[in-house]
Protein backbone atom coordinates (compact mmCIF):
# COMPACT_ATOMS: atom_id res chain seq x y z
CA UNK A 1 0.00 0.00 0.00
CA UNK A 2 1.49 3.45 -0.96
CA UNK A 3 1.40 6.24 1.77
CA UNK A 4 -0.27 9.05 0.92
CA UNK A 5 -0.24 11.54 3.95
CA UNK A 6 0.90 14.76 3.13
CA UNK A 7 2.06 17.87 5.71
CA UNK A 8 0.99 21.00 4.63
CA UNK A 9 0.60 23.99 6.30
CA UNK A 10 1.99 22.05 9.51
CA UNK A 11 -0.93 19.73 9.46
CA UNK A 12 -0.83 15.65 8.39
CA UNK A 13 -3.38 15.16 5.87
CA UNK A 14 -4.20 11.58 4.77
CA UNK A 15 -3.78 12.52 1.14
CA UNK A 16 -3.00 15.22 -1.10
CA UNK A 17 -6.98 15.73 -2.32
CA UNK A 18 -7.99 18.54 -0.53
CA UNK A 19 -11.90 20.56 -0.90
CA UNK A 20 -11.11 24.24 -2.24
CA UNK A 21 -13.53 26.57 -0.89
CA UNK A 22 -17.01 25.87 -2.46
CA UNK A 23 -20.81 26.42 -1.76
CA UNK A 24 -20.36 22.40 -0.65
CA UNK A 25 -18.83 23.73 2.33
CA UNK A 26 -22.38 25.59 3.43
CA UNK A 27 -23.66 22.70 4.47
CA UNK A 28 -22.06 20.16 7.58
CA UNK A 29 -24.21 17.66 5.77
CA UNK A 30 -22.37 17.50 2.75
CA UNK A 31 -18.74 18.65 3.89
CA UNK A 32 -18.94 15.02 5.81
CA UNK A 33 -19.98 13.53 1.94
CA UNK A 34 -16.75 15.30 1.45
CA UNK A 35 -14.88 13.46 4.39
CA UNK A 36 -16.60 10.16 3.62
CA UNK A 37 -15.69 10.66 0.02
CA UNK A 38 -11.97 10.64 1.07
CA UNK A 39 -11.05 14.32 1.43
CA UNK A 40 -8.47 14.86 3.37
CA UNK A 41 -9.45 18.99 4.24
CA UNK A 42 -11.70 21.16 3.56
CA UNK A 43 -11.25 25.00 2.79
CA UNK A 44 -14.54 26.14 3.87
CA UNK A 45 -16.17 28.87 1.47
CA UNK A 46 -15.17 32.80 2.07
CA UNK A 47 -16.09 34.79 4.95
CA UNK A 48 -15.99 37.95 2.80
CA UNK A 49 -14.52 41.81 3.75
CA UNK A 50 -18.01 43.25 2.66
CA UNK A 51 -20.07 41.12 4.22
CA UNK A 52 -18.50 41.79 7.47
CA UNK A 53 -18.12 45.58 6.72
CA UNK A 54 -21.74 45.40 5.81
CA UNK A 55 -22.57 43.88 8.57
CA UNK A 56 -20.48 46.70 10.65
CA UNK A 57 -21.12 49.46 8.54
CA UNK A 58 -17.86 50.10 8.23
CA UNK A 59 -17.00 50.65 4.70
CA UNK A 60 -14.14 53.48 5.42
CA UNK A 61 -11.00 51.74 3.95
CA UNK A 62 -13.37 51.35 1.02
CA UNK A 63 -14.84 54.39 0.55
CA UNK A 64 -10.99 55.21 0.33
CA UNK A 65 -10.46 53.80 -2.84
CA UNK A 66 -13.69 55.31 -4.21
CA UNK A 67 -17.11 54.20 -4.54
CA UNK A 68 -16.35 52.69 -8.02
CA UNK A 69 -13.93 50.19 -7.21
CA UNK A 70 -16.17 49.30 -4.31
CA UNK A 71 -19.24 49.20 -6.42
CA UNK A 72 -16.95 46.79 -8.53
CA UNK A 73 -16.02 44.44 -6.10
CA UNK A 74 -19.38 43.97 -5.28
CA UNK A 75 -20.54 43.46 -8.88
CA UNK A 76 -17.40 40.64 -9.42
CA UNK A 77 -18.53 38.79 -5.93
CA UNK A 78 -21.66 37.30 -6.71
CA UNK A 79 -20.68 34.66 -4.06
CA UNK A 80 -20.83 36.86 -1.71
CA UNK A 81 -24.65 37.25 -2.14
CA UNK A 82 -25.60 34.04 -2.73
CA UNK A 83 -24.46 33.04 0.59
CA UNK A 84 -26.46 34.23 2.93
CA UNK A 85 -24.55 34.17 6.04
CA UNK A 86 -23.49 35.89 8.27
CA UNK A 87 -20.15 36.05 10.62
CA UNK A 88 -21.51 35.00 13.69
CA UNK A 89 -23.34 31.68 11.30
CA UNK A 90 -19.81 31.34 9.45
CA UNK A 91 -17.43 30.92 12.98
CA UNK A 92 -20.81 28.61 14.40
CA UNK A 93 -20.31 26.60 10.98
CA UNK A 94 -16.40 26.51 11.51
CA UNK A 95 -17.39 25.03 15.41
CA UNK A 96 -19.95 22.36 14.44
CA UNK A 97 -17.89 21.55 11.51
CA UNK A 98 -14.96 21.06 14.12
CA UNK A 99 -16.94 18.78 16.27
CA UNK A 100 -18.27 16.57 13.86
CA UNK A 101 -15.39 15.66 11.78
CA UNK A 102 -11.69 14.10 11.77
CA UNK A 103 -10.63 16.21 9.02
CA UNK A 104 -8.78 19.88 9.08
CA UNK A 105 -11.39 22.35 8.71
CA UNK A 106 -9.26 25.34 6.54
CA UNK A 107 -11.11 28.92 7.54
CA UNK A 108 -11.32 31.34 4.41
CA UNK A 109 -11.13 35.28 4.63
CA UNK A 110 -11.88 36.99 1.62
CA UNK A 111 -10.63 40.56 1.45
CA UNK A 112 -7.77 43.58 0.40
CA UNK A 113 -7.79 45.51 2.77
CA UNK A 114 -6.52 46.48 6.66
CA UNK A 115 -9.38 47.67 8.66
CA UNK A 116 -11.50 45.98 11.70
CA UNK A 117 -12.80 42.57 9.36
CA UNK A 118 -9.52 40.96 9.83
CA UNK A 119 -9.78 40.69 13.18
CA UNK A 120 -12.62 37.96 11.87
CA UNK A 121 -9.45 36.00 11.20
CA UNK A 122 -8.95 35.51 15.24
CA UNK A 123 -12.26 34.50 15.69
CA UNK A 124 -12.11 31.60 13.35
CA UNK A 125 -8.84 30.56 15.05
CA UNK A 126 -11.00 30.79 18.75
CA UNK A 127 -14.07 28.88 16.49
CA UNK A 128 -11.77 26.13 16.03
CA UNK A 129 -10.23 26.54 12.61
CA UNK A 130 -6.95 24.02 11.96
CA UNK A 131 -5.82 27.18 9.55
CA UNK A 132 -6.74 29.83 7.88
CA UNK A 133 -6.51 30.99 3.59
CA UNK A 134 -6.24 33.93 3.04
CA UNK A 135 -8.27 34.82 -0.46
CA UNK A 136 -7.19 37.81 -2.36
CA UNK A 137 -8.79 38.90 -4.73
CA UNK A 138 -8.75 42.39 -6.73
CA UNK A 139 -9.17 43.80 -10.02
CA UNK A 140 -7.21 46.87 -9.77
CA UNK A 141 -8.94 49.29 -12.39
CA UNK A 142 -7.71 52.69 -11.25
CA UNK A 143 -5.59 53.86 -13.49
CA UNK A 144 -3.42 55.66 -10.75
CA UNK A 145 -2.33 53.01 -8.59
CA UNK A 146 0.73 51.49 -9.36
CA UNK A 147 1.94 48.16 -9.75
CA UNK A 148 4.49 48.78 -6.49
CA UNK A 149 0.80 50.00 -4.65
CA UNK A 150 -1.06 46.93 -5.78
CA UNK A 151 1.36 45.05 -4.24
CA UNK A 152 1.70 46.49 -1.01
CA UNK A 153 -1.90 46.26 -0.28
CA UNK A 154 -1.40 42.40 -0.75
CA UNK A 155 1.29 42.28 1.59
CA UNK A 156 0.05 44.74 4.25
CA UNK A 157 -3.56 42.79 4.19
CA UNK A 158 -1.55 39.26 5.18
CA UNK A 159 0.26 41.28 7.43
CA UNK A 160 -2.77 42.09 9.11
CA UNK A 161 -3.94 38.79 9.26
CA UNK A 162 -0.47 37.33 10.07
CA UNK A 163 -1.07 39.27 13.17
CA UNK A 164 -4.16 38.01 14.37
CA UNK A 165 -3.57 34.38 14.40
CA UNK A 166 -1.21 32.08 15.89
CA UNK A 167 -2.82 28.87 13.57
CA UNK A 168 -1.01 28.46 9.89
CA UNK A 169 -2.06 30.84 7.08
CA UNK A 170 -2.04 30.56 3.79
CA UNK A 171 -2.51 32.75 0.96
CA UNK A 172 -4.39 32.16 -2.06
CA UNK A 173 -3.55 34.81 -5.03
CA UNK A 174 -4.42 34.73 -9.02
CA UNK A 175 -1.36 34.88 -11.15
CA UNK A 176 -1.52 38.47 -12.52
CA UNK A 177 1.78 39.97 -10.63
CA UNK A 178 4.83 40.85 -13.01
CA UNK A 179 7.12 38.96 -10.74
CA UNK A 180 5.94 36.08 -9.23
CA UNK A 181 8.81 34.70 -7.61
CA UNK A 182 9.77 37.94 -5.76
CA UNK A 183 6.07 38.12 -4.25
CA UNK A 184 6.01 34.72 -3.27
CA UNK A 185 8.57 35.44 -1.18
CA UNK A 186 7.10 38.70 0.19
CA UNK A 187 4.24 36.03 0.94
CA UNK A 188 6.82 34.21 3.29
CA UNK A 189 8.43 37.23 4.76
CA UNK A 190 5.24 38.82 5.26
CA UNK A 191 4.29 34.95 7.31
CA UNK A 192 2.82 32.89 5.16
CA UNK A 193 3.10 29.22 5.66
CA UNK A 194 1.63 28.18 2.33
CA UNK A 195 0.96 29.65 -0.90
CA UNK A 196 -2.41 28.20 -2.96
CA UNK A 197 -1.25 28.93 -6.51
CA UNK A 198 -3.89 30.74 -8.52
CA UNK A 199 -7.21 32.05 -7.87
CA UNK A 200 -9.29 31.43 -11.03
CA UNK A 201 -10.63 35.59 -11.99
CA UNK A 202 -13.94 34.90 -12.77
CA UNK A 203 -14.42 37.06 -16.16
CA UNK A 204 -18.20 38.82 -16.56
CA UNK A 205 -19.67 38.25 -19.88
CA UNK A 206 -21.86 40.62 -22.61
CA UNK A 207 -25.76 39.23 -22.65
CA UNK A 208 -26.30 41.18 -26.77
CA UNK A 209 -30.32 40.37 -26.07
CA UNK A 210 -30.06 42.71 -22.28
CA UNK A 211 -27.19 44.40 -23.56
CA UNK A 212 -26.14 43.88 -19.71
CA UNK A 213 -23.05 42.57 -18.45
CA UNK A 214 -23.45 39.01 -16.40
CA UNK A 215 -21.80 37.10 -14.22
CA UNK A 216 -20.46 34.25 -15.96
CA UNK A 217 -19.06 31.30 -13.95
CA UNK A 218 -17.43 28.23 -16.09
CA UNK A 219 -15.92 25.26 -14.02
CA UNK A 220 -12.66 24.47 -15.02
CA UNK A 221 -10.89 21.86 -17.35
CA UNK A 222 -7.46 20.07 -16.20
CA UNK A 223 -5.53 22.40 -19.13
CA UNK A 224 -5.88 24.96 -16.56
CA UNK A 225 -3.31 23.26 -14.25
CA UNK A 226 -0.31 24.23 -16.36
CA UNK A 227 -0.28 27.54 -15.13
CA UNK A 228 -0.08 26.73 -11.51
CA UNK A 229 2.00 23.68 -11.89
CA UNK A 230 4.66 25.49 -13.96
CA UNK A 231 4.95 27.89 -11.04
CA UNK A 232 4.45 25.73 -8.72
CA UNK A 233 7.48 23.63 -9.93
CA UNK A 234 9.44 26.98 -10.35
CA UNK A 235 8.97 27.99 -6.88
CA UNK A 236 9.40 24.45 -5.16
CA UNK A 237 12.61 24.47 -3.14
CA UNK A 238 13.31 28.44 -4.05
CA UNK A 239 10.46 30.16 -1.41
CA UNK A 240 10.07 27.99 1.94
CA UNK A 241 6.27 27.84 2.03
CA UNK A 242 3.93 24.78 1.44
CA UNK A 243 2.13 24.90 -1.92
CA UNK A 244 -1.05 24.04 -3.21
CA UNK A 245 -2.30 24.09 -6.85
CA UNK A 246 -5.96 25.04 -7.13
CA UNK A 247 -7.59 25.33 -10.55
CA UNK A 248 -7.82 22.57 -13.02
CA UNK A 249 -7.50 19.65 -10.82
CA UNK A 250 -9.45 17.09 -12.27
CA UNK A 251 -8.07 13.46 -12.70
CA UNK A 252 -5.70 11.32 -11.01
CA UNK A 253 -2.72 12.67 -13.72
CA UNK A 254 -3.27 16.05 -12.30
CA UNK A 255 -2.93 15.05 -8.68
CA UNK A 256 0.33 13.01 -9.32
CA UNK A 257 1.28 16.39 -11.03
CA UNK A 258 0.78 18.61 -8.97
CA UNK A 259 2.94 16.66 -6.12
CA UNK A 260 6.00 16.28 -8.35
CA UNK A 261 5.67 19.60 -9.32
CA UNK A 262 5.63 20.19 -5.63
CA UNK A 263 2.96 20.77 -4.21
CA UNK A 264 1.50 19.42 -0.66
CA UNK A 265 -1.86 19.69 -1.50
CA UNK A 266 -3.88 19.77 -5.02
CA UNK A 267 -6.89 21.21 -4.38
CA UNK A 268 -10.24 19.91 -6.13
CA UNK A 269 -13.86 22.18 -6.46
CA UNK A 270 -14.55 22.22 -9.99
CA UNK A 271 -14.15 18.19 -10.74
CA UNK A 272 -16.49 17.77 -7.23
CA UNK A 273 -19.44 19.70 -8.32
CA UNK A 274 -19.47 18.07 -11.91
CA UNK A 275 -18.61 14.42 -11.12
CA UNK A 276 -20.06 14.40 -7.52
CA UNK A 277 -18.10 13.66 -4.48
CA UNK A 278 -17.41 10.02 -5.23
CA UNK A 279 -15.24 11.18 -8.09
CA UNK A 280 -12.70 12.10 -5.45
CA UNK A 281 -12.69 7.85 -4.01
CA UNK A 282 -12.05 7.23 -8.08
CA UNK A 283 -9.02 9.96 -8.22
CA UNK A 284 -7.70 8.36 -5.05
CA UNK A 285 -8.26 4.94 -5.75
CA UNK A 286 -6.13 6.07 -9.33
CA UNK A 287 -3.38 7.49 -7.85
CA UNK A 288 -2.43 4.60 -5.44
CA UNK A 289 -2.76 2.25 -8.62
CA UNK A 290 -0.34 4.79 -10.63
CA UNK A 291 2.10 4.52 -6.98
CA UNK A 292 2.35 0.97 -7.30
CA UNK A 293 2.63 0.75 -10.98
CA UNK A 294 5.93 3.08 -11.04
CA UNK A 295 6.86 2.10 -7.74
CA UNK A 296 6.34 4.55 -5.83
CA UNK A 297 6.01 3.98 -2.09
CA UNK A 298 5.06 7.18 -0.53
CA UNK A 299 3.62 10.96 -2.13
CA UNK A 300 6.30 12.37 0.28
CA UNK A 301 8.91 10.90 -1.99
CA UNK A 302 7.25 12.13 -4.63
CA UNK A 303 6.81 15.52 -3.99
CA UNK A 304 9.14 18.15 -6.10
CA UNK A 305 10.65 15.41 -7.94
CA UNK A 306 9.75 17.37 -11.79
CA UNK A 307 10.39 20.83 -9.89
CA UNK A 308 12.74 23.20 -12.00
CA UNK A 309 15.65 22.26 -9.62
CA UNK A 310 15.43 18.59 -10.00
CA UNK A 311 14.26 17.93 -13.65
CA UNK A 312 16.74 17.09 -16.64
CA UNK A 313 16.08 20.35 -18.45
CA UNK A 314 14.96 23.30 -15.95
CA UNK A 315 15.31 25.41 -19.29
CA UNK A 316 11.74 23.96 -19.97
CA UNK A 317 10.45 26.30 -17.49
CA UNK A 318 11.99 29.07 -18.56
CA UNK A 319 11.72 31.49 -22.00
CA UNK A 320 13.83 29.32 -23.81
CA UNK A 321 11.25 26.33 -24.16
CA UNK A 322 9.24 29.33 -25.49
CA UNK A 323 11.87 29.86 -28.38
CA UNK A 324 11.64 26.15 -28.86
CA UNK A 325 8.55 25.34 -28.62
CA UNK A 326 7.33 28.11 -31.25
CA UNK A 327 10.31 26.60 -33.51
CA UNK A 328 9.09 23.07 -33.44
CA UNK A 329 5.79 23.87 -35.33
CA UNK A 330 6.65 22.14 -38.56
CA UNK A 331 3.54 21.27 -39.62
CA UNK A 332 0.38 22.58 -40.52
CA UNK A 333 -2.78 20.43 -39.40
CA UNK A 334 -5.30 22.57 -39.99
CA UNK A 335 -4.43 23.48 -43.16
CA UNK A 336 -4.85 27.16 -42.30
CA UNK A 337 -1.32 28.44 -43.72
CA UNK A 338 -1.31 29.27 -47.61
C1 LIG B 1 -19.23 27.93 -7.20
C2 LIG B 1 -17.86 28.28 -6.70
C3 LIG B 1 -17.71 28.99 -5.51
C4 LIG B 1 -16.44 29.34 -5.04
N1 LIG B 1 -16.31 30.04 -3.88
C5 LIG B 1 -15.07 30.37 -3.44
C6 LIG B 1 -14.90 31.07 -2.21
O1 LIG B 1 -15.84 31.37 -1.49
N2 LIG B 1 -13.63 31.38 -1.83
C7 LIG B 1 -12.53 31.04 -2.58
O2 LIG B 1 -11.41 31.31 -2.17
N3 LIG B 1 -12.68 30.36 -3.73
C8 LIG B 1 -13.90 30.03 -4.17
N4 LIG B 1 -14.03 29.33 -5.34
C9 LIG B 1 -12.82 28.97 -6.09
C10 LIG B 1 -12.40 27.52 -5.80
O3 LIG B 1 -12.05 27.36 -4.44
C11 LIG B 1 -11.21 27.11 -6.65
O4 LIG B 1 -10.07 27.86 -6.30
C12 LIG B 1 -11.45 27.31 -8.14
O5 LIG B 1 -12.73 26.81 -8.52
C13 LIG B 1 -10.39 26.59 -8.98
O6 LIG B 1 -10.32 25.23 -8.65
P1 LIG B 1 -11.04 24.08 -9.54
O7 LIG B 1 -10.43 24.09 -10.87
O8 LIG B 1 -10.78 22.83 -8.76
O9 LIG B 1 -12.49 24.44 -9.58
C14 LIG B 1 -15.29 28.96 -5.80
C15 LIG B 1 -15.46 28.22 -6.97
C16 LIG B 1 -16.71 27.88 -7.43
C17 LIG B 1 -16.83 27.08 -8.71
Amino acid sequence: MSDLRTRYLGLTLKNPIVHSASPLSESLATMRKLEDAGCSAIVMHSLFEEQIQNESRQLDHYLSYGAQSFAEALSYFPEAEDYRVGPDEYLDRISRAKKAMEIPIIGSLNGVSRGGWVEHARLMQDAGADAIELNIYMIPTDPAMTGPEVEQMYVDTLSAVRQEVTIPLAVKVGPYFSAMANMARRFKDAGADGLVLFNRFYQPDFDLESLEVVPHLTLSTSWEMRLPLRWVAILHGRVDVDFAITSGVHSAEDVIKGVMAGAKATMMTSAVLQSGMGHVKTVLRDVEAWMERNEYVSIEQMCGSMSQKNVAEPSAFERANYMKMLHSWQSDPTGFLP
